[in-house]
């Protein structure tokens, strides 16, 4: 599987050095989430936060938006320098223009949906949409445990893509290790995000080369 480290888990007091090791690693991607306080009972960072992150980080990033609203942010998720810009099937009322007005700015697009959120509603974005992150814990905090469930989820993904002539990846978010992640690679998972299984290891290399090898 491809693999996304999640910044939320990383030592902020060394974001530098963190970002260095991303550099060095054998991650896909940096997955960035961005928090309001309001469409998740958190808040993590922003944008002034991530200019630094886009100076340092030579990997792409995934930024995963958890906030109400988040097309009045493309322009300043774009200024991020960011490959993907996923937001929440239930953030948004207008998903279709968010989407293209994700696509307008030269950016991929990603629907994200909650736990309990059917992968059927996703039937009519699908073939628009560049990449599905399925969120195998209630959004809004890093270290949750994976919510089993996920599993069937990522195949009903897997034949829904199918389906609709969709290009789109399936991403999966939320308490990923090793073992969760061999049964989402197995279900058909294109990638995916790791937060504590990466940042709080004693050995993060082979954390992530635990993922990569799924
Ligand atoms: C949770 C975030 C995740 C989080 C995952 O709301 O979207 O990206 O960082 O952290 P772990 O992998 O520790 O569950
Ligand atoms: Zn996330």
């Amino acid at each position: 599987m491809k693999v996304s480290p999640s910044l939320l888990s990383a030592d902020f007091c060394h974001l530098g050095e963190e970002l260095d090791f991303i550099n060095d690693s054998e991650a896909d991607m940096l997955h960035i989430d961005i928090m309001d306080g309001v469409f998740v009972p958190n808040i993590s960072f922003g944008f002034p936060v991530l200019k630094y992150v886009k100076e340092r980080c030579k990997k792409p990033l995934d930024v995963h938006l958890m906030i109400v609203e988040p097309q009045k942010f493309v322009n300043e998720v774009r200024e991020t320098g960011a490959e993907v810009m996923t937001v929440h099937y239930e953030a948004c009322v207008h998903l279709n223009r968010v989407v293209q007005q994700i696509h307008n700015a030269g950016m991929k697009a990603g629907v994200s949906i909650n736990p309990a959120t059917p992968v059927c509603l996703l039937k009519d974005i699908l073939a628009e949409v560049d990449l599905v992150l399925l969120m195998s814990v209630n959004p809004g905090f890093g270290g949750q445990k994976f919510i089993p469930g996920t599993i069937q989820k990522v195949k009903e993904l897997r034949e829904l893509i199918a389906t609709t002539g969709s290009n789109a990846l399936i991403e999966v978010d939320g308490g990923v290790n090793d073992q969760t992640g061999a049964q989402l690679a197995q279900a058909g998972a294109d990638i995916a995000v790791a937060g504590n299984y990466v940042f709080k290891s004693t050995n993060r290399s082979q954390a992530i080369h635990s993922l990569k090898v799924l």
